[in-house]
This record gives structure tokens, C-alpha cells and sequence, in this order.
């Protein structure tokens, strides 16, 4: 999701408390900008934040992290921040870097409606690729948990295949999250409009 230039939204993240700029700075000591050593989970691709504005708002004992790789897309999560969510911060970077941002520190990564890069030659590009997985290793605290939601099918098979091949367990699956269990579900932007179009939401956790 590329949005075309937004007017001014250079300024509008340099200005915003809520991003946090010297994300390298804060390797390992995450829970420093927090003040508490409540979990951490991160969204990757987190697009126009709806899904982790409504988390930190319903969870406030966990601090999310909303990762994005455009100016022109998180600047559009900014404008929704309209009141402080003191467990909440956005960082506006490209998630090849990961690795070099988080030490042993993250318990969850959400991957939401993931770009599906559907070429071959793609397939590294993948947020669910070996090679993705391979850079997540070293983020998390201890148990590795990884939650995705999707409406390409393709993905989702690409992504079971990863997890397996990398020794994830599948704690929990869903081939139709609407007529599963949605009780605790927080939509994303992708997810309102493929559940609208009637289109199954696929879900996966898995833990290591
Ligand atoms: C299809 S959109 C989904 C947005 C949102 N998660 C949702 O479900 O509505 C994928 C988002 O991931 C971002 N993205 C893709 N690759 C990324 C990367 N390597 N690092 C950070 N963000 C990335 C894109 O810019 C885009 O905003």
C-alpha cells in the first residue's frame, strides 16, 4: 500500500512524540521509553494503524510498537492519534533493519495482510519468507510468537510451509476467522474491507 505524496509528511513524523526516531539508539532497552517492563508486541506493516491504535487502547498492560515502511501511509495513522496512548509508539523503517533495532526484547510480531509478492523471485521480499523468520530470531525475549492474518490464500500457504520448515508449532488456525471465534478480534484497514467484500480472513499463531 503506497499512498502517493502526502503533502508535508516529513514534517508531520518529525514532529509527531508518538514515533520514535533513533529507534537504533534503543536496542535492548525498549522498556526505557515505556518506564515498565510490560511485554512488548509489534506490528510489521502496520499501514494506517488501526489494528494497533485498537490494541494498545483495549491492552493497556502491553506496549505496542507499530512498525511502517512509508511516510505517505504512517502519517495517516499519526492523524489518528489524537489523544495520548501512553502504551503505544510507531516507528517509520523498513523491517530488513529489524535486526539491528530489537535485541531479546519483543514477546509478539503481528503481520497483518502482509504484501503476498506473489512473483517467485519475490519470495525473499515475503514478511513470512525463511529469511524474515531467520531476522526475527534474535527480537524476541524468550518464547517466539508470530500472529498473522491474511485474505490471500497463497500467502497463507506460503507462510504454514516457513513456519513449519523453521520448527514453529501452530498453536491456533483458522481458515475463516469470521465464522470462528472473533471475539477478541482487532480489524485492521485490509481486513474491514476483504471481510466486507466477503472474502475469508485466514489466521495463524505460532509459538517456539
Ligand atoms: C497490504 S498493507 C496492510 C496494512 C495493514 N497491516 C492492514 O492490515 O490494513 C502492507 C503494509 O506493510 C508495509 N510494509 C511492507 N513491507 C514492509 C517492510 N519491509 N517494512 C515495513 N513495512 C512494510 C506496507 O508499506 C504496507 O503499508
Amino acid at each position: 500500500m503506497r499512498l502517493r505524496n502526502v503533502k508535508g509528511a516529513s514534517t508531520i513524523i518529525e514532529n509527531c512524540p508518538f514515533i520514535i526516531k533513533d529507534y537504533k539508539e534503543y536496542k535492548g532497552k525498549y522498556k526505557t521509553i515505556f518506564n515498565n517492563n510490560n511485554p512488548i508486541h509489534i506490528e510489521i506493516g502496520m499501514g494506517k494503524g488501526d489494528f494497533i491504535i485498537g490494541m494498545a487502547k483495549k491492552y493497556p498492560e502491553i506496549n505496542f510498537i507499530g512498525i511502517e515502511k512509508f511516510d505517505s501511509v504512517i502519517v495517516r495513522a499519526i492523524e489518528k492519534l489524537d489523544e495520548e496512548i501512553p502504551n503505544l509508539r510507531l516507528i517509520r523503517m523498513d523491517a530488513t533493519e529489524i535486526e539491528e533495532v530489537f535485541d531479546k526484547e519483543v514477546d509478539t510480531i503481528y503481520l497483518n495482510f502482509s504484501d503476498p509478492w506473489p512473483k517467485n523471485r519475490h519470495s525473499d521480499r515475503r514478511l513470512t519468507s525463511l529469511k524474515f523468520l531467520k531476522r526475527y530470531d534474535s527480537l524476541f525475549k524468550n518464547e517466539k510468537t508470530i500472529i498473522m492474518k491474511t485474505d490471500n490464500r497463497k500467502l497463507f500457504e506460503f507462510s504454514l510451509i516457513e513456519f513449519n520448515n523453521y520448527n514453529y508449532k501452530f498453536e491456533e488456525i483458522s481458515l475463516d476467522l469470521y465464522k470462528d471465534d472473533i471475539k477478541d478480534n482487532v480489524q485492521t484497514e485490509y481486513e474491514r474491507r476483504f471481510h466486507e467484500l466477503g472474502f475469508p480472513i485466514y489466521k495463524i499463531i505460532v509459538k517456539k
